[in-house]
């Protein structure tokens, strides 16, 4: 008698990571285990008949008919199974997992929110979709407890104090995190300035979230060094922010006005990316120009400050794709935020995003880009000439960083480049 067995992932048929690799070998895996069970059964139907009595040949029949029925239902069985060990192995490859929603101890109103809708009409004719989906970052899924957290308050009740836990979920790639249904604690503003003396005004300590950071003042975080491109960069009065884009301390240095000449006066909006204080936006609104400033809130209230001065901040990771439409910006200013880290790819993704947001003559401003090492030097340098740009101003220069205080010269790369005309 024909007997079927399938045995996937026991032994039979190992696979691991290295030699399984594609969905092809995935596709003829599956196809031969049909095809082997296809035959198995048409050994067993057809198996050599006895000719007795009528009645036990009846008898015969219906009981190899539910034989069968029930070696079928083994084989859909067993299918079912090595399609999912299948589906599973593909996700481990690629790296990617999706919410499971039918975890213990996930947050109810994550569970609300992530819900399905289907549209009310069925097949939306314009769009071509049939259900509503609400989005979260695929990443999500390790910090998964955190996002349960996250999502735990009362609805229409005032949120947990806890912006900080929502960026440590963007920091892990939990982006973009889901909405919630409470309200988020808000500061009063009171003494913010009509613009433009709201650009360079400064304002109380008051009207800004302190909590989760270090500092609880801007006196405190002009005394400390932030990052690379904000070093006093709250203090707008005394400090040296006042003269960024204005004042050359060095070669690498280009003044905002010569930038803007180099643009034919076609410079009306741009994207400044991890943009410190907002300066870069502010001397710009100056001279008409819009420009929204990408920043997060790492160690101080960078956002609430940039909003303060009447600019636009834009809350969100590098690791995000821009929310802009292709072609839009006359001009992208970035600085040592840009270096991300990580692969060469990761620069390379985030470079090809910038492209994609410019416009084809506009402006590319490479602004004291800090070279690690030769190796990062030769590998943007590179990474730019693949993108055919026009090099409109490029210099390297040496700089000691007194702030860094070790006194050691440091080697910048300073460049305002024009995208080409691509057909
Ligand atoms: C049913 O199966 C038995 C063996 O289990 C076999 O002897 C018999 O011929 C089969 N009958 C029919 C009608 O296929
Ligand atoms: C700037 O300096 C003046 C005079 O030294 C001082 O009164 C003022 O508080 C300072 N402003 C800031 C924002 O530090
Ligand atoms: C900016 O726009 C205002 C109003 O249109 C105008 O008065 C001013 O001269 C402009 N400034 C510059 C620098 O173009």
């Amino acid at each position: 008698m024909g007997s079927v067995s399938l045995k996937i992932g026991d032994g039979t048929a190992r696979f691991n990571r290295a030699t399984l690799c594609s969905s092809a070998v995935n596709i003829l895996m599956l196809f031969s285990v049909l095809t082997t069970n296809l035959f198995a059964l048409y050994a067993f139907t057809s198996a050599p008949k006895d000719h007795h009595d009528q009645n036990h040949l009846l008898h015969n029949t219906h009981k190899n008919i539910s034989l069968i029925s029930e070696q079928v239902a083994l084989i859909l069985r067993q299918i079912d199974v090595s399609q999912k060990k299948l589906a599973k192995m593909e996700k481990e490859i690629l790296g990617y997992e999706s919410l499971d929603l039918s975890r213990p101890n996930l947050a109810k109103e994550l569970e609300l929110f992530l819900q399905h809708h289907q549209l009310p009409l069925g097949k939306d004719s314009r769009t071509g979709i049939t259900e509503m989906v609400a989005s979260v970052g695929h990443s999500c899924e390790k910090s998964v407890d955190l996002l349960s957290q996250y999502m735990t308050y009362k609805v229409s009740g005032p949120c947990p104090d806890d912006w900080s836990v929502a960026q440590k979920l963007i920091l892990r790639g939990c982006e973009p995190l889901p909405r919630r249904r409470c309200f988020a604690k808000s500061v009063p503003k009171v003494g913010i300035f009509p613009f433009p003396i709201s650009l360079w005004k400064p304002v109380s300590d008051k009207i800004f979230t302190w909590s989760g950071l270090g500092c609880k003042s801007l006196g405190c975080l002009n005394n400390k060094k932030m990052s690379r491109d904000c070093v006093g960069c709250f203090d707008l009065a005394n400090g040296s922010e006042n003269q960024r884009f204005v004042k050359a301390r060095s070669k690498n240095d280009f003044l905002i006005d010569d930038v803007l000449a180099l643009g034919n006066g076609g410079i009306r909006i741009g994207f400044d990316i991890g943009g410190g204080s907002g300066t870069f936006a502010a001397r710009m609104a100056e001279r008409n120009v819009t420009v929204i400033t990408n920043t997060l809130n790492i160690d101080a209230p960078f956002s609430e400050f940039i909003a303060a001065r009447g600019l636009f901040p834009l809350f969100l990771s590098l690791d995000h794709r821009f929310p802009f439409y292709d072609n839009v910006f006359d001009l992208v200013h970035a600085a040592s935020g840009l270096d991300i880290g990580g692969k060469p790819e990761k620069l390379e993704f985030l470079m090809f995003d910038i492209d994609r947001i410019l416009r084809a003559g506009g402006l590319f401003w490479l602004d004291n880009f800090y070279y690690a090492n030769d190796e990062k030097k030769r590998e943007l340098t590179r990474l730019i000439e693949r993108f055919g740009y026009k090099k409109l101003k490029w210099v390297v220069g040496e700089r000691v960083d007194a702030a860094a205080g070790s006194g050691k010269s440091e080697v910048y790369l300073s460049a305002v480049l024009q995208k080409p005309v691509r057909v």
